[in-house]
């Protein structure tokens, strides 16, 4: 197969990760015989400070001539700090979601048996935990109108029929891959938005028998995220909610720097992982590239490149059987392994297999 990856390393930690990702992706190409070929591309705040726009035309063009993005991270302190910017990095990364009509965030929860020990919950609760959340990534209040004057502000939830329908039609189909059950995260007790969610998923029920679904209010959603996670198998919400829940869920694995994510709609697909660009550790060779990894397993997926995929996924696996892993996972009297050395550990595992 053909494939022409874009590739947006960003800001802070991101070129290191996403080196260890093209590496990875280039040593699984080759042992399959794929034709891979990629071509960088500016985003965040590095490409503001070299051409003044966080998602220059340019990477779109880029983005839209290729079969996939690997994408990385953006953000800088610089930004964070000064409410006053008006540009910041993220607006590249929304600019990219919406110009590409990225509408489905598929973010998955999952733990790696060897580091529940890792989890901030008890092992007990977390053992088996794997669910997938599906976050509507181009619409709600981060898109819908905003105003802001020094004593005045609002963002719009708003949704249409049309944007939530293909959402959850989105959410119903993995339940019905995986282990048909779906739950519908909103709270449509106080949100007019929600109440649209809530209807709209009720009228599809009958299109889909053989999945079961239940509503659930985002609060009690995060409440027992963390009481019961093995309860979720898809859970499917909007984006604000959606981008709360996986942040939250990020962490029952145990380290925010393993879980990858696909978003995906009508342009290229993206693949990236869940975490953010981690500014203080720019340069130190300490970053986690398993997300990034993990986000080329799901690249390959969604080719249907299985065996490509699972090859990833069990170069993973074995990195981390093999304790070769960066510090935040390192257990008590293992070497910690750097950013690069757990990527160059990855790819000669997949050479050699
Ligand atoms: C994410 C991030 C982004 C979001 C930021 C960087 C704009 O937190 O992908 O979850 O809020 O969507
Ligand atoms: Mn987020």
């Amino acid at each position: 197969m053909d494939l022409k990856i874009a590739v947006l390393p960003g800001d802070g930690i991101g070129p290191e990760i996403s080196a260890q990702g093209v590496a990875v992706m280039r040593a699984v190409c080759e042992k399959f015989g794929h034709n891979v070929s990629f071509q960088d591309a500016l985003c965040g705040a590095t490409a503001i400070e070299q051409v003044g726009d966080p998602f220059p035309e340019e990477t779109f063009q880029i983005c839209q001539e290729s079969d996939a993005v690997l994408f990385s991270a953006v953000g800088d302190p610089k930004f964070d700090n000064d409410p006053t910017a008006k540009v910041r990095p993220e607006q590249g990364l929304l600019a990219m979601r919406k110009k590409l009509g990225l509408f489905a965030n598929i973010r998955p929860v999952q733990t790696f048996a060897c580091l529940v020990h890792k989890s901030p919950l008890k092992p007990e609760l977390v053992e088996g935990a794997d669910f997938i959340c599906i976050r509507e990534l181009t619409g709600g209040m981060y898109f819908g109108e905003k105003y802001e004057d020094s004593d005045k502000a609002y963002d719009t939830n708003m949704y249409t029929r049309n944007e939530v329908e293909r959402i959850l039609k989105v959410g119903f189909e993995y339940a019905r891959k995986r282990r048909h059950h779906l739950t519908v995260v909103d709270k449509a007790n106080v949100l007019a938005s929600s109440r649209l969610w809530r209807r709209v998923a009720q009228e599809m029920e009958p299109d889909f028998p053989d999945v079961r679904v239940d509503y659930m209010y985002v609060d009690n959603a995060a409440m027992r995220m963390i009481q019961e996670p093995t309860f979720f198998d898809v859970m499917v919400t909007e984006n604000t909610f959606g981008d709360i829940l996986t942040d939250e869920g990020s962490v029952i694995s145990g380290s925010m720097g393993l879980l990858p994510s696909a978003s995906t709609g009508t342009g290229t697909p993206v693949f990236e992982p869940i975490h953010g660009s981690w500014p203080q550790a720019k340069g130190k060779n300490i970053a986690n590239p398993l997300a990034q990894i993990l986000s080329v397993a799901m690249l390959f997926e969604y080719f249907d490149l299985k065996a490509e995929g699972k090859l990833v996924r069990d170069a993973v696996d074995a990195s981390l059987e093999a304790n070769v892993r960066t510090p935040e996972i390192q257990i008590a009297g293992g070497a910690a392994y750097g950013t690069k050395e757990v990527g160059k550990w990855i790819v000669d595992y997949i050479r050699k297999k």
